[in-house]
């Protein structure tokens, strides 16, 4: 009798701490994954080095590709038949395989054809967003977009640069 009261005292006496243990690795599990990623709490960021070497481009490599800012705007998704494409600080990535997140309906429709620097600077999903204008970006906003660029190039590859209006 002694003994069962005994272990089962034990028992509710070792659940709190594990209990505790387990909402301390919850929390932390939640802080760092939100502090690797670029901003977007969700977005996985890049793995390191785990890629290289393989068939996935890296950030050295650029495509042959060259849009102006009027042309990166038909790749928007509109037109099923093409490639979905988006601009990053002059870099076109094709996102295609994002179609899920950047075509029609997707939470990040907005930034197909678009130049999205601001925009991922900022963490911002809005129209007004999508150009290449930086000014009153702090420090970390630029370390937001930088992340969000390391994990464009590993994720996409980059398919080419935009250019000047002819
Ligand atoms: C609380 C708000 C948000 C939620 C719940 C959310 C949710 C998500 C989820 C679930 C993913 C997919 C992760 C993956 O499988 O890789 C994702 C990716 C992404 N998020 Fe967010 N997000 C949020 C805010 C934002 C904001 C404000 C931006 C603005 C820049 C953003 C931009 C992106 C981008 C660009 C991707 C990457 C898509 C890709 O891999 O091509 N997110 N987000």
């Amino acid at each position: 009798m002694s003994a069962s009261l005994g272990s089962e005292a034990s028992t509710s006496q070792l659940r709190e701490p594990v209990l505790i243990a387990l909402l301390v690795c919850l929390v932390f599990y939640a802080v760092t994954k939100y502090f690797q990623t670029s901003g977007c709490p969700f977005a996985k960021a890049p793995k390191a080095a785990k890629k290289q070497g393989s068939m996935a481009s890296t950030a050295t490599t650029v495509g042959s590709l060259r849009l102006t800012l009027a042309e990166l705007a038909q790749y928007d998704g509109q037109d099923a038949s093409k490639p979905l494409y988006i601009s990053v600080r002059g870099k076109i990535y094709d996102v295609t395989a994002g179609k899920t997140f950047y075509g029609p309906g997707g939470p990040y429709a907005v930034f197909a054809g678009k130049e999205c620097a601001r925009a991922l600077a900022f963490m911002k999903v809005t129209p007004e967003d999508c150009n290449d204008d930086l000014a009153g970006a702090t420090a970390a906003q630029l370390k937001t977009l930088a992340d969000w660029e390391a994990k464009f190039d590993q994720k996409y590859g980059a398919a080419g640069l935009l250019v000047a209006q002819q």
